[in-house]
């Protein structure tokens, strides 16, 4: 019987992670793992980083949840996020996944705009709600009236998709269009910066608001501390999440000053912006402050680009910046070796269909960075068709 191939976003049986340090990961009876997953591009310090630790520590000691009621140590994430943020845009609010924070922008979008459509982009990625799948992924389960998910790259060129989104926002009365600068959960494709600047003079003639997600690129993961800035993008409304809670799970919403938050578009949640992911939040964005991260994600983007130079003479293209690259592959089969080769090593990256996602800590250690690059690429010629 063959071995059936390791399905997408999971791990094989036999492999369990008990705790992790820095950028390792240890199975229960020990054995240390090359950490290329950073718990789904979250970790961005490295796991276990002693100033969070102690943080969430002592927040634990003190206060869990008030609800809505004002905690100080809330304020103290939230002008901890604003130093991030372009200075148009404020915080608005905190949740707890991505998914919440795309779904508030909508409504948001939908209150100040006083329109419904919400538009996206093919192989984005919002979140797995109904309305957020919606807009990204092509899936089955969420197809929903109102909601218009366009061709993207790269199916289709810059071009296409501009005079496409022209069409629909001329056509229907679009409240909102999300946009994932790079395709994170995809091939990695990020558009030019002729393209950022045209999508935001399209929604601003459309009179649509343009939420941005950055909650997997953001916090210099990608490089700049956001990359819609590279790309002559201004948000109105800017997702972030992940990296911000170096695994905690916390996400957030800023929007520009100019526009209200109404009550109506039902800001909040049981557990948003709660005492200990504010604690946590409020702690990894004050280290980030003290690092220089632009330097330490160059260094893994050239690491990066010179240990997988050679990876496309055997068959797959590499995409991304910074600290996110994707590997892509002909088939799901292939990356399927690829993993089972890569655990093999001791190295664990995100495989997601025909797409292998390397996410490593900012913090991984060169040497680690080096062994982790040679073993992928080991990896990819062990697999490759015979030539
Ligand atoms: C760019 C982007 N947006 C939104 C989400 C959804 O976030 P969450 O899984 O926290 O709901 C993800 C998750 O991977 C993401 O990568």
């Amino acid at each position: 019987m063959t071995r059936p191939s390791l399905p997408a976003d999971s791990a094989p049986r036999d492999f369990e992670i008990a705790r992790a340090d820095g950028d390792l990961l240890f199975d229960a009876e020990g054995g240390a793992y090359l950490d290329l997953l950073s718990g789904g591009g979250t970790v961005l310090l490295g796991h276990c980083r002693p100033a969070i630790v102690d943080a969430l520590r002592t927040q634990a000691d003190t206060l869990w949840n008030t609800g809505a009621v004002p905690v100080d140590v809330r304020a103290e994430a939230s002008a901890a996020l604003e130093r991030f943020l372009p200075g148009a845009l404020r915080p608005a609010v905190f949740y707890s996944t991505g998914m919440e924070a795309a779904e508030f922008a909508l409504r948001l979008a939908r209150q100040v705009t006083g329109r419904r459509a919400a538009v996206g982009f093919d192989h984005a990625m919002h979140g797995k709600s109904q309305a957020t799948a919606a807009l990204g992924w092509p899936n089955e389960l969420a197809t929903l009236t109102d909601f218009h998910r366009l061709p993207y790259l790269p199916e289709t060129t810059e071009g296409d998709v501009l005079e496409r989104l022209r069409a629909t926002l001329a056509a229907h009365e679009v409240a909102a269009v999300f946009f994932e600068p790079l395709l994170g959960s995809f091939g990695g494709h990020c558009p030019s910066r002729a393209f950022g600047q045209s999508l935001g003079e399209l929604c601003a003639e459309g009179g649509a608001l343009l939420v941005v997600d950055e909650i997997l690129t953001g916090f210099h993961r990608c490089g700049p501390a956001f990359l819609h800035a590279d790309l002559g993008v201004a948000p109105d409304v800017l997702l972030v999440g992940k990296a911000m809670g170096n695994g905690f799970p916390v996400a957030a919403v800023a929007a520009d000053r100019r526009y209200p938050l109404p009550p109506a578009a039902l800001p909040g949640s049981t557990f948003a912006g709660n005492p200990l992911a504010a604690a946590v939040v409020a702690t990894t964005l004050t280290e980030m402050e003290a690092l220089d991260l632009p330097a330490l994600v160059a260094r893994v983007e050239a690491a990066v680009r010179a240990g997988l130079a050679g990876v496309g003479e055997d068959g797959a293209v590499l995409r991304g910046r910074g600290a996110l690259w994707i590997l892509e592959l002909p088939d799901a089969e292939r990356v399927a070796r690829i993993m089972e080769h890569l655990l093999r090593e001791r190295v664990v990256a995100s495989p997601t269909a025909r797409f292998l996602r390397l996410m490593p800590p900012a913090t991984i250690g060169d040497e680690h960075l080096a062994r982790a690059c040679r073993v992928i690429a080991q990896a990819c010629r062990a697999t490759a068709p015979v030539r």
